[in-house]
């Protein structure tokens, strides 16, 4: 019998693709960088899945080449922002994504920026390196701010929002956070957090973290008035998505110093452009889009989007479904 079809549109964990190679015919493109429109146009045709990345857009006429036979979009994130999904839902194609596996790992990078920013760890390195520490130690060699006792502002206290705040409870951190709902008095108990307005929040943290997911809403919820809210000490760091700040206000505020610094993992267009105003600033730290960066993670979000297409083609409830609506046509 003719196995399905099924598209992987760039190099992923080898595990994930052996076991969708036990039921299908995978088209794969083996490169590790993300194909072009017109070359997954190509690939696309007749397939019953698409396993992609946060680098694709799925649209419309990705879905008109792939013909009826296309059930799931399997992406191996946790945003899918690149997907149409009004259009796939329509259309009765499942999408799937690999849901909350990059927590602790993008929270382990937050904290990793809010050390660095804080304690000038990548400044001091590159001191070194570049042979300029001549004179040994100094009362006020790199002095940083102390991150032990100082706000955390979390924006959005998610799954990767709760992992940060566990970690900041072991830095004797005042967390305060604000959501779309807060959360129950037992869970912000058990967090040690304390829920403020979204203008409390600018103003008292010392650091502010943004972990809200990205949709039409929070299209530049940071932007210059929000900049100006906050201290003039603290610091933002963004590990979601680029497009929640607005980068020309950002940029704005690093060189006026309306803030003391940014760390960034992700940006309003990735990768960053040569010559971008961001590349000239001292006082940021900028990451190319690393926060679920770690071969254990990494490996496990092959694995989770390789199972939910695999379940979605065997009428099985994948792991992780976007459009839940379609959930009852499932076998
Ligand atoms: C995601 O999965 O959405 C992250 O941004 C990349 O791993």
């Amino acid at each position: 019998m003719e196995r399905k079809k099924i598209f992987i549109t760039r190099k992923i964990n080898s595990i994930a693709v052996e076991l969708l190679k036990n039921y299908y015919d995978v088209i794969l493109t083996n490169k590790t960088d993300s194909p072009t429109k017109n070359v997954m146009i190509k690939k696309v045709k007749n397939v019953y899945g698409i396993l992609c990345t946060l680098s694709e857009k799925i649209d419309s006429d990705i879905m008109d080449a792939a013909g009826s036979n296309l059930k799931v979009i399997s992406t191996l994130s946790t945003g899918y922002e690149h997907i149409d999904i009004g259009e796939a839902t329509k259309r009765g194609i499942y999408v799937t994504t690999t849901g909350n596996i990059l927590s602790e790992a993008t929270a382990d990078l937050t904290f990793g920026l809010i050390l660095a920013l804080s304690r000038k760890i990548v400044e001091g390195h590159l001191y070194v390196i570049d042979g300029k520490w001549q004179k040994g130690w100094a009362p006020d060699l790199f002095l940083g701010s102390n991150i032990y006792g100082s706000t955390l502002g979390i924006l959005g206290l998610g799954n990767i929002g709760t992992a940060v705040a566990k970690r900041a409870n072991g830095f004797n951190m005042n967390i305060i956070y604000t959501n779309r709902h807060q959360l129950s008095k037992s869970i912000e108990n058990k967090l040690n957090v304390t829920y403020v307005t979204f203008d409390q929040l600018l103003k008292n943290s010392d650091f502010l973290s943004i972990h809200t997911s990205f949709d039409k809403d929070n299209f530049h919820l940071i932007d210059s008035i929000e900049l100006k809210k906050m201290k003039k000490t603290s610091f933002l760091i963004n590990t979601s998505r680029g497009s929640i700040i607005n980068e020309i206000s950002l940029i704005k505020a690093l060189k006026n110093k309306w803030i003391a610094g940014a760390g960034l993992d992700v940006f309003e267009k990735e990768p960053l452009p040569n010559q971008h105003e961001l590349l000239k600033l001292k006082n940021v730290i900028l990451l190319p889009h690393i926060g679920s960066a770690t071969v254990q993670t990494r490996n496990q979000m092959s694995e989770v989007a390789a199972i939910n297409l695999h379940n979605i083609l065997s009428k099985k409830k994948p792991l992780y479904l976007v459009n839940r609506e379609l959930l009852q046509n499932l076998g």
